[in-house]
């Protein structure tokens, strides 16, 4: 048993049930979700030349606006990596889910990788955005055409110097709105929500958990390790994604 299970002791069979029951299902999912696919955590430890630098100066428009290289060849590297990795029994067991009990559950990715997209999920609210989109830094002129843009690192206008930027959300800019307002939408009106891998350690996503236990919801965590949200949880999972979910998840 892991440490932070010794106060909400649960099984995945009490879980399993719970989901039997539950009319609609929201999931949140973090990057814990796509480590088994060999996608380092966000903050699991930076590896080779990035080790030096923290994510989270890189992921702002502050950081991006001080070093543009840096951060966009950070991002293409990112890219790079998820060009060789593939979705886990965890994205794949959520995508069966939603293909076999159309309009059941609702995903909630902060992930940026598009691998539950991959896996064959629909709908999926991306609260944070897509790795592989791109757009202008500053607002587009008419100069500004993504398909003409300087290749360089980043791309840039060659008429106004507009920098093209991955279509991510970074610490400190608002999230897409519709996204989030569908999103809580979703947990207000799940009878039980699953939080998979994440450390619930940014907001608003993290407090989605707290919105549905608000609203009546069991809540459930699936994560090997503690995290900010084991206390809204109604029951604690000690384990990785791709071991515990597709035993959830699988049909009766
Ligand atoms: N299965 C499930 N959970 C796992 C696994 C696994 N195999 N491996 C690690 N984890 C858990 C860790 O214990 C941790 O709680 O995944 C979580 C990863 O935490 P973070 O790296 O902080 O990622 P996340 O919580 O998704 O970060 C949220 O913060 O920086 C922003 O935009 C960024 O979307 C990101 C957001």
């Amino acid at each position: 048993m892991c440490a932070h299970e010794q106060r909400f002791p649960a099984d995945a069979g009490e879980v399993r049930q719970w989901l039997q029951g539950a009319g609609h299902i929201a999931v949140l999912t973090g990057a814990g979700v796509s480590a088994e696919s060999g996608v380092p955590t966000f903050r699991g430890a930076q590896t080779g030349y990035w080790a030096q630098f923290r994510p989270e100066d890189m992921a702002t428009e502050e950081g991006f606006r001080a070093h543009p290289r840096r951060v966009w060849d950070w991002y293409q590297h990112r890219r790079d990596l998820l060009a060789g990795v593939q979705p886990n029994a965890a994205h794949v067991a959520l995508a069966q889910f939603q293909q076999q009990q159309p309009g059941r559950l609702t995903l909630i990715t902060q992930n940026v990788d598009g691998l539950h997209q991959r896996a064959g999920s629909t709908g999926v609210l991306c609260l944070h955005g897509d790795i592989f989109a791109e757009r202008w830094l500053d607002t587009p002129r008419n100069c500004c055409h993504i398909d003409h843009a300087v290749a360089d690192h980043p791309p840039y206008c060659d008429r106004c110097g507009n920098m093209v930027r991955p279509g991510v959300v970074w610490f400190g800019e608002a999230l897409p709105y519709a996204t989030l307002e569908a999103a809580q939408k979703a947990v207000r009106a799940c009878d039980l929500m699953l939080v998979v891998g994440t450390a619930g350690a940014v907001y608003p996503a993290a407090g989605l958990a707290r919105l549905a236990r608000e609203a009546g919801a069991r809540v459930a965590i699936i994560n090997p390790a503690a995290s900010a949200l084991d206390d809204v949880a109604h029951a604690l999972l000690c384990g990785t994604a791709a071991s515990v979910l597709p035993a959830l998840l699988a049909p009766p």
